[in-house]
């Protein structure tokens, strides 16, 4: 277990200044690590959604994925093997489910520091971003800090047993139905249940309009340990091709791969 954590802190934590921007500037790195020493915070987890209501609607959320896409963050159906299956066959890129961990938000102006939430956006190339809640809307967004800072950003936690995401102590999160009834919205994909948190614990008053409702859970899913691994060894891959310029020179020079590899940490 150590040594694939080890593995995972060395391989994504300490690229994300680089690699996704989600922590523009090194001052917070140290910060960073600490928090990233609690290995239990690092395990990444998939979300699975359920909903408990007499709704009639309850179908399209319960026992649902939760994905990324078009900045916000959305409930779709899920196969028997965890994977998000999409409204309309065509989409492109696949729809791309929240696979995350949680990390100190790097910001001096907040303190206490908050606990965020982070996940990959895409796989190639593998990325991070911030999820946090749009202060205005109460919509549930992902993007880097620059797009998160002036928002809810945390604190992001579990319940008591781990088995489910908080933000702010409670499981506030809610889904709104988005979709037009024909599915030419966002795109024409089909997508529907959004995301939001229910801040002010009142059912979105004065946030959705007539929009239907649900409360939904957003349970921790957490990857095996040979998933972690595989994404992390598909990222190192990626990372060195890229740092690189070509496959070629990865086996052939050695030292300047360590060279460059150092640059690239920076
Ligand atoms: C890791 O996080 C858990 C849960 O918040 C906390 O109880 C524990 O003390 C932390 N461990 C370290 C080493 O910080
Ligand atoms: C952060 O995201 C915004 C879009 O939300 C983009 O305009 C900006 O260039 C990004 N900044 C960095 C440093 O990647
Ligand atoms: C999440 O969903 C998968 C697939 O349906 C299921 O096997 C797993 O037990 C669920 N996990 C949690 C934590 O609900």
């Amino acid at each position: 277990m150590a040594s694939v954590l080890g593995l995972f802190i060395g391989g994504v934590v300490t690229a994300i200044p680089v690699v996704t921007g989600v922590a523009e500037g090194v001052s917070y790195q140290k910060q960073q690590n600490e928090e990233a020493a609690n290995e239990t915070r690092m395990i990444k987890f998939n979300m699975n959604v359920s909903c408990e209501s007499d709704d009639e609607l309850v179908d399209e959320v319960d026992q649902g994925i939760v994905v990324l896409r078009h900045d916000k963050v959305w409930i779709v159906p899920r196969d028997d093997n965890n994977k998000p299956i999409p409204p309309v066959d065509t989409i492109k890129p696949p729809l791309h489910a929240f696979a995350g961990f949680y990390i100190q938000y790097p910001d001096d102006d907040r303190f206490p520091a908050e606990r965020g939430l982070v996940s990959t956006i895409s796989d190639d190339p593998p990325m991070l971003n911030w999820i946090y809640v749009d202060r205005t809307t109460y919509e549930l967004r992902y993007g880097n800090r620059s797009a998160s800072i002036q928002h809810i950003v945390g604190e992001w936690d579990w319940t008591d047993d781990e088995s489910a995401v908080t933000l702010d102590g409670w499981e506030g999160f809610v889904a709104v139905d988005e979709g037009d009834g024909e599915g030419t919205k966002w795109g024409g994909e089909g997508l529907r249940w959004a995301v939001y948190f229910d801040k002010d614990d009142n059912g979105l008053k004065g946030k959705r309009g007539k929009k239907p409702m649900l409360e939904v859970n957003l349970e921790r899913k957490l990857q095996s340990e040979e998933e972690q691994l595989k994404q992390l060894e598909d990222a190192n891959r990626k990372m060195q091709v890229k740092s690189q310029g070509d496959l070629k020179t990865q086996f052939t020079a050695p030292a300047a791969d360590k060279k460059k590899k150092k640059v690239w940490g920076k």
